[in-house]
């Protein structure tokens, strides 16, 4: 009797503790949504960190250094954007699911240009709504994908002479406070 009574009490007590952890768990699961925005603020600190401390710094601060494309046969800096796509190769290398990259309907490397209709859709909707980062699902070779994309924008007077002023540029009237072109961040669903 006394041991059925134990028993009882314990499974109401041990299923009440299993409900609530398993009400936790469901509370702490991350969504897509919440992973893709984690995952471009700390993308966006990398970027901001490497341009002040780094390009900034060595270029304009103490002129030591330049940033420049063909940094290896000059022996100068990695541009912040392609230090940013290196990354996201070293990524891709390890990991074949999730991905990101940084586009422009108005790309200096052909390589950065939009490839799907939700990438395309994407960088028009940060460029007129920099501030609403854009959200979509969408389905490549059979797999579902949640696609986030942020507004990249011309924070600086170099990020807008830089790309007026390029010969494979296919636009030359950027402004400051232009956006330039998106992170596009993916991941699958
Ligand atoms: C000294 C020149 C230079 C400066 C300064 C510069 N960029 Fe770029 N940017 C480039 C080049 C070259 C690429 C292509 C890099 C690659 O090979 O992927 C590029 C790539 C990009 C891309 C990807 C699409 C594309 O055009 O290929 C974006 C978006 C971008 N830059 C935005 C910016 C922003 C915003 C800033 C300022 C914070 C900036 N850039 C500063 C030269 C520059």
């Amino acid at each position: 009797m006394k041991t059925t009574l134990i028993r009882s009490a314990c499974l109401s007590l041990c299923g009440a503790a299993a409900l609530t952890l398993a009400a936790g768990a469901r509370a702490q699961s991350i969504s897509p949504k919440q992973m893709a925005d984690a995952l471009h603020a700390v993308m966006a600190a990398d970027r901001t960190v490497y341009t002040r401390l780094i390009v900034n710094r060595l270029q304009n601060e103490e002129k030591l250094l330049k940033a420049t494309e063909h940094w290896k046969d000059e022996k100068t800096l990695v541009l912040p954007a392609q230090m940013f796509r290196y990354g996201s190769e070293e990524v891709a290398k390890t990991n074949k699911d999730f991905s990101y990259s940084l586009l422009s309907s108005w790309p200096v490397n052909k390589q950065n240009a939009p490839r799907t209709p939700v990438e395309k859709e994407g960088l028009e909707s940060v460029a007129k709504t920099p501030a609403q980062p854009f959200y979509k699902e969408e389905t490549l070779g059979g797999k579902k994908y949640f696609t986030a994309v942020y507004a990249d924008r011309a924070v600086a007077p170099a990020c807008v002479t830089c790309h007026n002023d390029h010969k494979d540029s296919p636009r030359k009237d950027f402004k400051i406070g232009d956006t330039m072109g998106g992170v596009v961040i993916r991941i699958p669903i």
